[in-house]
C-alpha cells in the first residue's frame, strides 16, 4: 500500500513514501538554522516556513520513490499534538491532495508515529510492548498493545526531558536545538562538583518531573556567574544528562518490572541521546529484555514514521475526511 506521508508538527517539513514497514523515500526540511538565532522554535516562522516547503517537499518524496501522484493509495499526516498553526499546514495540504487524487486521507497522531519509528528497521517487533517516548515537548512510558491501542502508564508532570536539555544547554551557551549540542559536549558526570536533584512524584512512582532539575542547573549557573565561578561545561552536561537518563532508564525498567515486559523500545528525539542509548542496553542485557530503538535519521521528526503508522491506522479502519481538524494537544489513547 503506497502511502504519501506528511509531517509539519514543529520545526521540520516532512515527506515520504511508504509501502506498510518499507520507506521508499523520506525528505526533511529542516527549519532548524532560522529558530537557532531566538534559542527555540517560533510558532509563527515555522507556520510560514512548512507553507513555503510543503509542496517541494512532497513531490521530492513521490520523485524519490520513482512513483507518480496517481499511484498512491492513501496520504497520511500528522494533525496532532504539536504548533497547531504548524499543524494546520500539513493537515490542509493532505486534505487537498486526497480530495484530488480520490484516494483515503489517514490521520496520525505524532506519538503514534515517533512510536512506529521502531517498526522501520525492526522486522520482528511487534506490539505488545512497553515504549519511553522522549521528545521536546513529551516524555511518556506506554503500553503499546496493539498497532492502534496504547495506555500511558506514566508521563512528565512538567517539561519533557527534551526541553530539559534544551533549556538547561541554552543556559550553558550551547546552540540549539541544545539536546544535541550538550550530547557531543558531555564528558564525565560529577555529583560531588555539580549536585543536582533527583525528583520523585509520589502519586504514581512511573511519572517524570523535569522542571526542578532545569531549575537547580539554571540556578546553579547563575550563582557561579555572581561569583565569577567558571563552570566546567561539559562536567556539567554530562551530569546533567547522567540525572535525565537516570530517571528515564529507572522509571521504564520500573514499569516493565511491574507489568512483567520483556520487550522495550525508545522513541523520540531524545532516543538518540548517546548515554541514554548505551545504558538502557546494557540494563535490558542484564535483565534479558530485548531493546529496541530506531536508526537515529527516525529518532527527530521526519515522515516515514507517519507512513508506517497510517498504515496501520487505516487498517484499522481510522480514515480522516475533509472535516479533518489539526489540534494542539491529544492524549496517545484519544477515540
Ligand atoms: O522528536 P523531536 O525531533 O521533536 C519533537 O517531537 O519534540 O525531538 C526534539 C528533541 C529536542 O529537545 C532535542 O534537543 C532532543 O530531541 N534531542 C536530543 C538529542 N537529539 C535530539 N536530546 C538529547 N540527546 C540527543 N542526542
Amino acid at each position: 500500500m503506497l502511502i504519501l506521508a506528511i509531517e509539519s508538527s514543529c520545526d521540520e517539513t516532512a515527506a515520504a513514501v511508504t509501502n506498510e514497514r518499507q520507506v521508499l523515500s523520506n525528505i526533511v526540511s529542516t527549519q532548524i538554522d532560522e529558530h537557532k538565532i531566538y534559542g527555540g522554535v517560533v510558532p509563527e516562522i515555522a507556520s510560514r516556513r512548512h507553507t513555503e516547503a510543503i509542496s517541494l517537499v512532497c513531490n521530492q518524496a513521490v520523485y524519490e520513490a520513482g512513483i507518480k501522484y496517481t499511484d498512491l493509495d492513501a496520504i497520511a499526516v500528522t494533525f496532532a499534538p504539536g504548533l497547531i498553526g504548524a499543524l494546520l499546514v500539513g493537515v490542509n495540504f493532505a486534505k487537498s491532495l486526497a480530495l484530488s487524487l480520490g484516494i483515503p486521507l489517514i490521520p496520525v497522531h505524532h506519538l503514534r508515529s515517533h512510536i512506529a519509528a521502531n517498526y522501520i528497521d525492526n522486522d520482528n517487533l511487534h506490539p505488545e510492548f512497553l515504549c519511553l517516548t522522549v521528545s521536546g515537548g513529551n516524555t511518556i512510558i506506554t503500553k503499546v498493545s496493539d498497532y492502534t491501542t496504547f495506555e500511558p502508564l506514566g508521563g512528565t508532570k512538567d517539561d519533557a526531558a527534551g526541553e530539559c536539555f534544551d533549556k538547561t544547554a541554552r543556559a550553558l551557551g550551547l546552540s540549539y536545538p541544545g539536546g544535541v549540542t550538550l550530547d557531543k559536549i558531555a564528558t564525565v558526570a560529577d555529583y560531588k562538583k555539580y549536585p543536582l536533584p533527583y525528583p520523585k512524584l509520589s502519586d504514581n512512582e512511573l511519572d517524570f518531573s523535569f522542571s526542578g532539575l532545569k531549575t537547580a542547573v539554571i540556578n546553579l549557573i547563575h550563582n557561579a556567574n555572581q561569583k565569577n565561578q567558571e563552570i566546567d561545561i561539559p562536567v556539567l552536561a554530562a551530569t546533567v544528562r547522567n540525572r535525565v537518563c537516570d530517571m528515564l532508564i529507572d522509571h521504564t525498567l520500573l514499569a516493565a518490572d511491574k507489568f512483567g515486559y520483556k520487550k522495550i523500545a525508545l522513541a523520540g528525539g531524545v532516543s538518540a541521546n548517546s548515554e541514554l542509548r548505551s545504558r538502557f542496553s546494557e540494563e535490558c542485557k542484564k535483565r534479558e529484555i530485548q531493546l529496541f530503538y530506531p536508526q537515529l535519521k527516525y529518532c527527530g521528526d521526519n515522515a516515514a514514521m507517519v507512513g508506517v503508522q497510517g498504515y496501520y491506522e487505516y487498517k484499522s479502519g481510522n480514515i480522516g475526511d475533509s472535516f479533518l481538524n489539526a489540534t494542539a494537544t491529544l492524549p496517545i489513547n484519544y477515540k
